[in-house]
């Protein structure tokens, strides 16, 4: 793999580009929005800041790994892309679109990956002609640090393709986690949604306070972060929404979104970034006492 299409250059787009530029590959990052475009370099080069900042790469490193990020804004444009990974809005019909106007433009022996957290490959791929060569390549947010990566192949993707694509990850210094078989959200997000399903339970049967229930994660579990204080920094309303869209999907009522959580989000209490969560948070964003 020489050269990489990322599509989408909101949150995960640029820092996916970041992490390819860095290890060498040159990177086209695709993004429709002009202003979201016209920021993604400065935002690349304050995450590659950060990097050196760390002491994780040289300032050679850093400038070299920018040079080798280039910004358009129609697909048509590319040409001789070896793997190309969606980073759209998670809306499955805008990512279904973008798929089926991307394959033409690939070359046929490259590779088609999705970076979607919870849709599965093969209700992504319905438009496409050649389903064999795409699969779900999922990173996690922050993309420098988190070392997991998940791999979600689809019934109708190719062993050949799933090959390539752990050795891909694992040429980034990655670790790949191969899901064997589809299930929305895969591995790692159902797992601390469950954990999150099981502490807005205890909560709301008045077993423990919320911040009991994240002191027993961080001192029992070992967890870095509790999950109501884990909400509180993600965003409330992200985790009302992703379960929303499962319940719809599903019809199941556990798929449902907690009666607390839906009543923070009608108050518009959605964690740090509103100053009110499941904690307080003062202007520095520094937490304070438990709201509920
Ligand atoms: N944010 C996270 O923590 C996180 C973590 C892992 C995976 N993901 C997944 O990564 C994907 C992107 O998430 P995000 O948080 O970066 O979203 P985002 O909203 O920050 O960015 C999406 C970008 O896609 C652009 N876009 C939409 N349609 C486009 C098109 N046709 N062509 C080019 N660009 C287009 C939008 O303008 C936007 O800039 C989603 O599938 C999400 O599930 C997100």
């Amino acid at each position: 793999m020489k050269n990489i299409l990322v599509v989408g250059a909101g949150a995960m787009g640029v820092q996916i580009a970041v992490l390819c530029a860095l290890r060498g590959l040159h990177v086209t990052l695709a993004e429709l929005d002009d202003d979201t475009r016209e920021t993604a370099r400065p935002r690349a080069a304050a995450i590659i800041g950060k990097h050196v900042d760390k002491g994780r790469a040289t300032r050679p490193e850093a400038s070299a790994a920018l040079e080798r990020l280039e910004f358009i804004a129609r697909l048509d444009e590319v040409t001789d892309i070896d793997l190309a990974i969606e980073a759209v809005t998670e809306d499955r019909e805008v990512k279904r679109r973008v798929l089926a106007e991307l394959e033409p433009a690939l070359p046929a022996d490259a590779l088609l990956a999705s970076n979607s957290s919870s849709f599965v490959p093969s209700s992504l791929a319905t438009d496409l002609d050649d389903r064999s060569r795409f699969l779900n390549i999922h990173f996690f947010n922050p993309v420098l640090s988190m070392r997991c990566v998940e791999i979600i192949a689809a019934p109708e993707t190719s062993p050949g393709a799933v090959h390539r694509a752990t050795r891909f990850v694992e040429s980034l210094d990655k670790l790949p986690v191969i899901v064997k078989k589809e299930i929305p959200g895969f591995v790692a997000n159902r797992i601390l949604n469950a954990v999150r399903d099981e502490a807005i339970r205890l909560l709301e049967g008045g077993y423990a306070d919320v911040e009991s229930i994240d002191l027993a994660c961080r001192h029992a579990l070992g967890y870095p972060m509790g999950p109501f204080e884990l909400m509180d920094l993600t965003g409330i309303d992200i985790g009302y929404l992703t379960k929303k869209a499962r319940f719809e999907e599903t019809g199941d009522p556990a798929d449902a979104p907690s009666r607390t959580v839906t009543a923070l989000v009608e108050q518009g209490t959605l964690g740090r970034k509103t100053g009110q969560g499941f904690y307080h948070y003062d202007t520095d964003s520094r937490r304070g006492a438990p709201a509920l």
